[in-house]
């Protein structure tokens, strides 16, 4: 296996920083191709925690070269912010940080224009706040502020002027927000553009050629199937393509380049910001499961909902990704609950469903769960588990069709088994 991608298979925080991390150790690339620095992807190395924003989760070994592809929407100052916050824990240099020439810009503006539709707009997503929707809008439109452009004085300031004509009449009659002007935007840019050149190149060409000479290749996913713009429970989405698809219009690959594709899953669920979530828990067990599993945004320290393994929601992502194996994480959050429930099917409208297709209103689904005999585990013996664990995980395996292939069981690096063999 020369190439694996890391997908979030529920509403993102799966854990999918620490397998990155894990399996980052064997690869020669880590490559990141959606979203941005609203991604919170957590690394705990001894008693150090580090939280990696928009630098991929590979950057923390020393051979591993680290890759912002095009499909990223890049925000300079925070970028520049976490570099200093990485070079504190190992050495950085730019031959192995690499980011596209042609990775979006995250501008001022896109962040003003976040806050104030999330402050004032009547539908709330409960997003970031880090501007990632109005970047990609921007994307979209052919209008964005690319990486390469910041090399160039002029043509910032052309096209932040163009940005301007139409969110100016925002700023001023509809949100009366302050905004920079764009020569004062165009100049700060510029100099972030000084600082980053060294890391900017051709990361289309870099990837091919990893991929052409059997290199092995990490693709890290960021937020989870359920938030990605297509397939995600729309409009309580991020803007970004979250699943494999987003890999190849990304990072620039085809489908057959990927080999396997990892589902991150959390042995239980969580959610940030506004949507349905059909077996969030309302009683205090989901209040304990949010405490032992310390459920707080790593972006923006917002409480996590928490619900029961919905099993709908998991068929829906391996059906949407093709995920051939899955990572589970966090199961040690439910060792020694006295209630375990699994959601098997929904009840919509007196219609049974056990998958999450898209056209359901997962705002009318009733879960239907099946009570399991909870189990105690200290995870010291790799594969030798408590039979009611073990259960878990076959019914897991057997919902899905697919095998787990790790077992995570707590946040440090050692707390994990490998079930299966992943670029070792
Ligand atoms: P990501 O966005 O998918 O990378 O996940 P986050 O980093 O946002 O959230 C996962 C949290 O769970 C982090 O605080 C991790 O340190 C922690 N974590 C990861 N795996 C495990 C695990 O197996 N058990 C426990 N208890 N914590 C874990
Ligand atoms: P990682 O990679 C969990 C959620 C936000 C909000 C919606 C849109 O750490 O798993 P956005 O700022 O992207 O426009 O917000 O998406 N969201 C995440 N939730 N984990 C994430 O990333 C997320 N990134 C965005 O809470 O509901
Ligand atoms: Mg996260």
């Amino acid at each position: 296996m020369n190439t694996l991608a890391i997908i979030g298979a529920q509403w993102g925080d799966e854990g999918k920083g620490k397998i990155t991390d894990l399996l980052g150790q064997h690869a020669d690339y880590v490559v990141r191709f959606q979203g941005g620095n609203n991604a919170g992807h957590t690394i705990i190395v001894g008693d150090k925690k580090i939280v990696l924003h928009q630098i991929p989760s590979g950057i923390l070994h020393e051979k591993c070269i680290s890759v912002i592809a095009h499909g990223v929407v890049f925000e300079p100052e925070a970028f520049m912010a976490e570099l200093t916050m990485v070079k504190e824990n190992i050495t950085v240099t730019p031959d192995r940080l690499r980011i596209s020439l042609n990775a979006t810009v995250i501008t001022t503006y896109h962040k003003i224009l976040d806050a104030n539709r999330e402050g004032q707009s009547k539908v709330k997503i409960g997003t970031t706040g880090k501007g990632i929707g109005p970047a990609y809008e921007d994307k979209i439109a052919r209008r964005a502020i690319k990486i390469k452009d910041l090399f160039d004085k002029d043509i910032l300031e052309t096209k932040l002027t163009h940005a301007l004509e139409e969110k100016a009449y925002l700023f001023e009659h509809v949100y009366n927000a302050e905004y920079p002007s764009a020569k004062d935007e165009a100049a700060r840019l510029y100099e972030y553009g000084q600082i980053l050149k060294e890391y900017v190149c051709d990361t289309f060409s870099l990837i091919d050629r990893a991929t052409q000479d059997g290199k092995k290749v990490l693709f890290e996913g960021a937020q989870g199937i359920l938030l990605d713009i297509d397939y995600g429970s729309y409009p309580y989405v991020t803007s970004s393509s979250t699943g494999a698809a987003g890999i190849y219009t990304g990072a620039g690959v085809t489908s057959g380049v990927v080999n396997e594709k990892l589902g991150i899953v959390k042995a239980y669920i969580t959610r940030v910001g506004e949507g349905p979530m059909p077996t969030e828990i309302a009683e205090e067990i989901g209040d304990r499961i949010q405490k032992i599993g310390h459920e707080f945004g790593a972006t923006t320290g917002r409480r996590r909902r928490c619900g029961w393994l919905d099993l709908p929601i998991l068929k829906y992502a391996v059906k949407a990704s093709s995920i051939t194996s899955l990572a589970l994480t966090k199961v040690d959050v439910l060792s020694g609950l006295e209630e375990l429930k699994v959601c098997y099917a929904y009840e919509i409208d007196g219609k049974e469903y056990d998958c999450a297709y898209p056209g359901l209103d997962l705002s009318k689904a009733t879960p239907l769960y099946k009570s399991i005999p909870p189990f105690t585990e200290d995870f010291k013996k790799d594969g030798e588990y408590a039979t009611e664990l073990n259960d878990y995980i076959k019914l897991i395996e057997d919902a899905v069709d697919i095998p787990v292939g790790i077992l995570a069981y707590g946040p440090e690096r050692s707390q994990i088994h490998f079930r299966k063999n992943y670029f070792q």
